[in-house]
């Protein structure tokens, strides 16, 4: 395995999500922001270097496999059928392989943080139907940081939500979707957060 150098890391996550921006710009600037908003509440929750590394890389790759995707679901400006969603449900365990394969120091962490970012804290995610705290903290707080980023940009199947809209989703969804210890510490950082929208 190699041990990259952290400015190595970065620029290997850097060149693989302007790849999977050249298919999907979307996918890219949000995982950017994802990046940004959960080392935030990393930060409040005073994980340490490592652990903000982790959380860094693991956000920046949480949407990787999205890469495997074909164009036609990926890019569909409509809702999904049954089909479709199935198909798109598959990009979290394409994260995990894509991040398997580059033996990252940490990769076993990351990959399990990106495979898991789609699972409830009440065992109704997906693909594990984990449950709680089996659940890796870093999956937990990217679940949040990708909710609050999905629904404040537009999409052509949605509008673009207000910040208290937003929260107001968030709040009903908390103890079913989300840690709500982590939520809480989230409720704070976004009001002081670059990425808190109007
Ligand atoms: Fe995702």
């Amino acid at each position: 395995m190699f041990k990259l150098e952290e400015n190595v890391i970065c620029e290997c996550s850097k060149a693989l999500l302007l790849a999977l921006g050249q298919k999907d710009e979307y996918t890219q600037l949000h995982s950017e922001r994802v990046v940004e908003l959960s080392s935030e509440v990393g930060i409040a929750l005073k994980f340490d270097v490592e652990q903000i590394k982790i959380l860094r890389i693991s956000a920046a790759f949480h949407d990787i496999g999205k890469i495997g995707i074909p164009d036609k679901v990926l890019l569909k400006s409509s809702s999904f059928n049954d089909k479709e969603w199935e198909i798109m449900k598959n990009h979290s365990i394409n994260s995990e392989r894509l991040v398997n394969s580059l033996h990252f120091e940490n990769s076993n962490i990351i990959a399990n943080a990106v495979r898991h970012h789609h699972e409830y804290y009440d065992g109704n995610g997906y693909p594990d139907k984990l449950k709680g705290e089996d659940i890796s903290i870093y999956s937990r707080i990217i679940s949040i940081a990708d909710s609050y980023d999905a629904m404040s940009s537009p999409r052509p199947y949605h509008n673009k939500k207000s910040h208290s809209e937003i929260m107001k989703i968030l709040e009903e969804e908390n103890g079913m979707k989300y840690d709500p210890i982590i939520f809480e510490v989230f409720r704070k950082i976004i009001q002081i957060s670059h990425y808190k929208v109007e």
